[in-house]
């Protein structure tokens, strides 16, 4: 087969690194890719969210099977066109993909079809959401309807705080339109665990479950980012609460948007929070996560690419997808700087003395013979291990000999709950 994978991630990396491997996979492309991805995969300069160019590209090279990886062409309906073009393509229709692309359907989903969230009111009135942050009180969550690259929520420990947030997502239009509508939350607590299930319009196959760490410095301080490591499985996951999750929120998920007429095929990706009063949904993505599935392609027994395919066609309870014993841990080498303002072009030192574990590049770019940096989040470097620490020394141990100017990563990756 021939097959496109659309993004340039790590994600991606990762998603062509375990395409590489099926035996049914006879050339891969990737659009547009990165510095890794090239090594396994033809990269076309296409950027993600290319609807047209895609579609057009696909069918003049008679692409087989794409899959579609990213946030933003899912939400602006690349599955959709592909398959109208005849070409099979993995993922969400847009109908589907507003789970993620807006916050304001996915808690009235929630809320109509009684799947435990947190409490929430929806605002486009500024004056009338500040009034709300102040009935409610603090500790208190401001987010930003929209898709803001996982950057949009804030999570306020004082009213003030959230009047602010209100207002730069409302008035100073911090996020675009993606902030015209603000959804105001109650603040939950207890761990967070997040899982993904492979979807078929009906079935879902859980993964093992993951924990990703959004805080860009240790000890989860500092601003969200997209994601700093990973790690799976999370010790909170147990099997009891994962039996709650699979009949209180994952197959009445699947149920309510095929209801709605909004059937999901592709990785739906549950963030839930452990509360005590049991596990909640946090938020939904319509998608892989990043870094979630580095650590998670690496436990992968099962070929990709059929149950990519068992996704598409609706046969996924067909499937007996194997994973590893092992635990596994994404450690993501950021530039200085990020999630705000950094550099890019540093030449990456030391790729070539990594041992035991895979470094998957997010933003990497070839230039004169040498790998540079060419975005925020740089590599993730993931390995396994035969337990969860195993695992995270593994990563730590295998980043040593890697260099950039200015890099940046978290010391508790795989420690900090
Ligand atoms: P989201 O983009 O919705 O996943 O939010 C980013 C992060 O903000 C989550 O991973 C949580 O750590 C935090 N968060 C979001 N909503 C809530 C909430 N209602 N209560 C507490 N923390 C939250
Ligand atoms: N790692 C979180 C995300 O991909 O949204």
């Amino acid at each position: 087969m021939k097959v496109l994978v659309v993004g340039s991630g790590g994600r991606e990396h990762a998603i062509v690194w375990a395409l590489s491997k099926s035996p049914k996979v006879t050339e891969l492309f990737c659009a547009p890719g990165n510095a890794g991805i090239a090594q396994l995969a033809t990269c076309v300069p296409i950027t993600a969210t290319d609807v047209d160019g895609m579609v057009t590209w696909a069918k003049e090279n008679k692409m087989d099977f794409v899959m579609v990886a990213p946030d933003d062409p899912l939400a602006l309906g690349m599955v959709n066109a592909l398959t109208e073009a005849g070409i099979p393509a993995f993922g969400p229709t847009k109908e589907a993909a507003v789970i993620e692309a807006s916050k304001a359907f996915s808690k009235e989903l929630m809320h109509k079809y009684h799947i435990p969230t947190a409490k929430y009111a929806t605002f486009t009135d500024m004056e009338k959401a500040i009034a709300y942050v102040h009935e409610q009180g603090a500790p208190i969550v401001v987010k930003a309807d929209g898709l803001a690259l996982g950057k949009g929520v804030v999570v306020a420990a004082t009213e003030e705080e959230a009047v602010d947030a209100v207002k730069s997502m409302m008035e100073d239009n911090k996020f675009g339109a993606s902030g015209s509508t603000v959804v105001i939350e109650e603040c939950m607590t207890g761990p967070e665990v997040t899982v993904l299930c492979f979807a078929d319009g009906e079935h879902i196959a859980p993964m093992p479950s993951s924990q990703d760490h959004k805080r860009a410095f240790d000890g989860n301080e500092g601003p969200n980012t997209g994601g700093m490591g990973a790690i799976s499985p999370t010790p909170y996951y147990t099997p009891e609460i994962a039996e709650r999750c699979v009949k209180e929120i994952f197959e009445p998920t699947m149920a309510a948007m095929k209801a709605e007429g909004r059937a999901f095929k592709g990785v739906i990706y549950f963030g839930l929070m452990l509360t005590p009063e049991g596990p909640k949904v946090v938020e939904y993505n319509a998608r892989f996560g990043d870094p979630e599935c580095q650590a998670l392609l690496m436990r992968l027994d099962t070929d990709l690419m059929e149950i990519l395919e068992a996704c598409v066609n609706g046969t996924l309870d067909q499937l007996d997808i194997q994973w590893k014993q092992d635990a596994s841990c994404c450690l993501v080498l950021a530039s200085g700087g990020y999630p705000a303002h950094y550099e890019k072009g540093k030449v990456i030192d030391g790729l070539d003395q990594v041992q035991d574990a895979v470094v998957f590049h997010a933003g990497t770019a070839a230039k004169d013979g040498q790998i540079v940096t060419n975005g925020g989040r740089v590599l993730g470097v993931t390995a396994l291990g035969s337990d969860l620490e195993m695992a995270i020394q593994n990563a730590y141990k295998a980043a040593k000999p890697i260099h950039f100017d200015q890099m940046h990563f978290r010391n508790d990756i795989g420690h900090a709950f």
